[in-house]
């Protein structure tokens, strides 16, 4: 299997650090040419898109902050600016605000939701009315358009201390069933990536060290995953190569939403 996304356009928000950053890396290496957004960091995208530049790609950076609707607007009116047209959005900007819920306030609860749940529905729906209005670029792809929706194991498994988080999530799974329910017959394909614990720089508390060893504890597979783990499957459900599969989370975890805990248990 080989997967050239050349004359395609890429959009990954939230593309500054981590998986990300390793998205908008992998797809400027199939060929695509790639729209790297950030919100406050623009030094390391702006670098990002100077490298994948320098290596012979396309890219460019652009600042937008996806919980707000006018933002989200010009990022896709700058896309189609800058590169004429969209086939392939990488819906990935999220965060945590973690908090017990009785200690967690409204502002955590809103903010976390308006990036990681509103905030993909207002890239989705911009990418739509692209995909909508251009429909299939024959030679380019068998797809009008292909959205990924970067979600988490936690819209699997509840996460006590993160609730914000985990429901942000849970919507995010629906959302991505939804709009492939609602769109496919146009000829768009909508998916869902749910990483389980990923080695990146914002982690590193929870990644190394013993809370390291703890977390390995729930993972059946043995080791904690890295951006590039996540960063081909997003190449993957950008290409045809999985151009029959629609409306589908694919779990990269290593095990983790299998419940190890349960092993010789329950
Ligand atoms: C979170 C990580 C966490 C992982 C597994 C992810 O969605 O962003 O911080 O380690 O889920 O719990």
């Amino acid at each position: 299997m080989q997967i050239s996304l050349a004359r395609q356009v890429a959009l990954v928000t939230g593309a500054s650090s981590g998986i990300g950053h390793g998205a908008a890396r992998a797809l400027a290496a199939a060929g695509a040419a790639v729209v790297i957004n950030y919100n406050r960091q623009a030094e390391p995208a702006e670098a990002l898109a100077r490298r994948i530049v320098a290596d012979g790609g396309q890219a460019i950076a652009i600042g937008a902050d996806v919980s707000n609707e006018e933002d989200v607007e010009r990022l896709f009116q700058q896309t189609l600016d800058a590169f004429g047209t969209l086939d392939i959005l990488v819906a990935n900007s999220g965060l945590q605000k973690d908090a017990a819920a009785v200690d967690l306030s409204l502002a955590d609860w809103n903010e976390v939701i308006g990036v990681n749940l509103t905030g993909q529905f207002l890239c989705a729906r911009a990418a739509l009315r692209i995909f909508n209005r251009q429909g299939v670029r024959e030679g380019v792809s068998r797809a009008a358009g292909k959205i990924i929706h970067m979600s988490s194991v936690h819209q699997r498994i509840p996460w006590a201390g993160h609730v914000n988080y985990a429901a942000s999530k849970g919507g995010v799974d629906q959302l991505m069933q939804t709009l492939a329910q609602e769109v496919s017959q146009q000829r768009i394909r909508v998916n869902g990536i749910a990483p389980g614990a990923i080695r990146t720089a914002i982690n590193k508390d929870t990644t190394e060290g013993d809370a390291g060893q703890a977390l390995l504890k729930l993972i059946p597979y043995g080791r904690i995953g890295d951006v590039e783990d996540v960063a081909n499957a997003v190449v993957f459900l950008a290409s045809d190569a999985s151009d029959y599969i629609v409306g589908t989370t694919l779990f990269i975890d290593g095990g983790m939403s299998l419940y190890p805990e349960f092993r010789g248990n329950g």
